[in-house]
């Protein structure tokens, strides 16, 4: 603890009638640097979703992720980063390097008239400047919104526009596998629909000399120019860090604004508790900056532990589906956090691909973002941990900022169990109405049960939905709005969904976003999607649509969606199945009844279902008749 006006440490008094859970949090968050101590460590009510974490603090996250490591480990690798062309040059950044880097790009953002407060959008592929900028961003206590690069031109401007950038930071080209991703014309087809944004900042990666429109500037040239060293700006605890949209049941994709303080202890607290990291060990997520996977365990939760860690800009399969490995390999990787699609992915190519592996390195591997069956599970436990890894399957969220569930460090993993929740962290398993579900092997809503400071301050632009969303379902527990049931041993087995979101390879898609893509075509009347087992996506998306009119060339009308989808969402949401009906099934009130959908996609019967609401149960039969099969 730092006193911000001496610059002397100073403990201060524990003040009379904290809680012990307030009292366990205040420790946590005394291993990190604060300009300012709190006044209060949690105030506000959790059931009504206004959780106040380290009130009165001040801080700046870049002091905990860098300064701090600078006296003892200036020169240690933070960033080791892998390009995709497996004889491309990699580079290493020291934490003095990266700190430095982060200097420059920092006193950039000030220069182009960037201040504290202000939203930042950064739309950038896995690049050594994604991380910087980020970190910049944080120096000055700007905000930022980082868009995935696999979005499209028009996701990026909603998102632009829904936090109001006035700066975008982004690049020439994304180099994924075998293809080149021209990010600079999706960034200008975004950006005829931002007229806020004023400054584009560029990473000129590409070879194209195409000369730069007006609102560019070149990053390469500005940051050639600029010092090193920029003072961190101190925000307040409860300030926003960051801005990250997601999927929800809704059309409309949602802004979990997180805040700088409850942020940054739960990032630190989770990723030590869950992967215990020490001192000479490297670390690899594989998450990209664009999902919180990528901000919480690919960057800030390591670089607070003062990690080193590898940042890879390609794709698992390429140029063989032995890549990754071959990085594991290659720098001696210890720790291992990735998804269970790219584990059936690679699991796929079959075994001649992993026999000879050596990877001695690994000594922990970690599994996040969607369910990771049996299947999944065994084969990376016995390839690639080669039995003596243990697997952390873990869940959590966007909205809770950190892992809430994992099977403890050093303790009994199970397949298929994403383990117990972490300690501080007061999970349930509610029913419909309400009550605890404590009986082993019954399902219900996980929910949580208290406050921890990494959840979300609330949805910008929107706290209504915030409250309504996560606070009203289940009142008096947040709800997650998964399903998952325990066994004997309390371990947690999360069966997914249970709201309209579907999880295709990791990746969170709202139905009502597909749907909405689907009917901006001008023969689409109506359109309703659910999604089917999919053996390596996880989920597959099946798209229902009635037509306004006959078309013959049924083929090239599914052609013509699946682009509509991919140029309004981006590419994962393409439907997998497109099937034509005459109607969808409905309630009187006319809620289309997505359940028996699913049902039917799912190639199962309706038998048993309640069918008395709908309007006309024969659609149910017509679609049974055309249900999609496997491919
Ligand atoms: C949803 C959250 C959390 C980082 C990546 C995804 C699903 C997440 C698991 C897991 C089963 C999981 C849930 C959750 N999910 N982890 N270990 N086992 N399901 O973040 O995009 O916010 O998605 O992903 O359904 O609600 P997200």
């Amino acid at each position: 603890m730092r006193d911000e006006k001496s610059g002397k440490r100073s403990v201060g008094k524990m003040p009379k009638g904290r809680t012990k859970l307030e009292r366990a949090w205040e420790s946590r968050a005394e291993l990190f640097l604060w300009a300012k101590k709190w006044r209060t460590v949690l105030s506000g009510s959790f059931v009504r979703g206004t959780t106040r974490w380290f009130s009165g603090a001040r801080l700046n996250i870049t002091e905990n992720c860098l300064d701090r490591h600078l006296p003892l480990q200036s020169d240690k690798v933070a960033i080791y980063w892998e390009p995709n062309d497996p004889d491309g040059k990699g580079i290493s950044l020291t934490y003095g390097e990266l700190s430095r880097a982060v200097g420059r790009m920092a006193n950039v953002l000030l220069s182009q008239g960037v201040k504290k407060g202000d939203f930042v959008c950064i739309y950038l592929p896995m690049i050594p400047e994604a991380a910087i900028a980020m970190l910049a961003c944080a120096r000055i206590g700007a905000v930022h919104n980082f868009v995935f690069g696999g979005f499209s031109a028009k996701s990026l401007s909603d998102r632009i526009n829904d936090c109001g950038a006035r700066v975008l930071i982004t690049c020439d080209v994304s180099l994924r596998g075998p293809k080149k991703i021209d990010f600079r014309v999706l960034a200008e087809q975004a950006l005829a629909e931002c007229p806020k944004v004023k400054k584009v900042l560029f990473v000129e990666n590409g070879t194209k000399r195409k000369p730069l429109p007006s609102l560019f500037v070149s990053l390469n040239k500005e940051l050639a120019k600029a010092s090193p060293i920029c003072a961190p700006t101190l925000i307040g605890a409860e300030d926003p860090l960051f801005v990250l949209y997601t999927s929800g049941s809704t059309g409309r994709t949602k802004g979990l604004l997180h805040a700088a303080g409850g942020y940054m202890v739960y990032a630190g607290y989770s990723f030590n508790e869950v992967f215990n990291y020490q001192p000479k060990e490297v670390y690899w997520c594989t998450a990209d900056m664009g999902w919180i996977t990528g901000h919480t365990y690919s960057l800030y939760g390591p670089l607070l532990a003062g990690a080193t860690v590898v940042m890879f800009e390609g794709v698992p399969t390429y140029p063989t589906p032995k890549r990754y490995w071959e990085i594991i390999e290659k720098y001696r990787v210890n720790i291992f956090y990735t998804a269970p699609t790219v584990i059936r992915a690679l699991a796929a190519f079959g075994p001649d691909q992993v026999k000879k592996l050596k990877l001695k390195s690994l000594r922990l591997l970690g599994s996040v973002g969607e369910p990771l069956n049996q299947e999944a599970w065994h084969w990376y436990h016995h390839y690639i941990g080669k039995g003596r890894c243990p697997i952390v399957d873990t869940w959590w969220q966007t909205e809770t900022g950190g892992i809430l569930i994992s099977p403890p460090s050093g303790g009994l993993t199970k397949p298929g169990s994403v383990g117990l929740p972490l300690p501080l962290i007061d999970t349930a398993i509610v029913d419909s109405n309400g009550k605890e579900v404590r009986k082993a092997g019954v399902s219900g809503y996980l929910c949580v049960k208290g406050p921890w400071p990494g959840l979300a301050k609330t949805i910008l632009n929107d706290s209504a939905r915030f409250v309504k969303g996560y606070f009203s379902k289940i009142k008096g527990y947040y709800f997650s709005g998964d399903a998952a049931w325990r066994d004997s041993d309390g371990y947690y087995f999360v069966s997914g969904r249970v709201d309209d979101v579907m999880n295709v390879s990791g990746q969170r898609i709202g139905s009502a976003e597909v749907e909405n893509a689907l009917c901006l075509h001008p023969d689409v009347a109506e359109a309703s999607v659910v999604s089917y087992r999919h053996e390596i996506k996880g989920e597959g998306i099946y798209a229902f649509i009635v037509l306004k009119r006959d078309r013959l060339d049924a083929d090239l009308l599914r052609e013509e969606l699946v682009v509509a989808v991919a140029r309004s969402i981006g590419p994962t949401a393409k439907p997998g199945k497109i099937q034509i009906v005459t109607g969808l099934p409905k309630t009187r009130s006319g809620k289309i009844m997505r359940r028996l959908l699913r049902r039917l996609a799912a190639g199962e019967s309706c038998v048993g279902e309640d069918l008395s609401t709908l309007t006309d149960q024969n659609v149910i039969v017509d679609i049974a008749k055309g249900i999609v099969g496997e491919k």
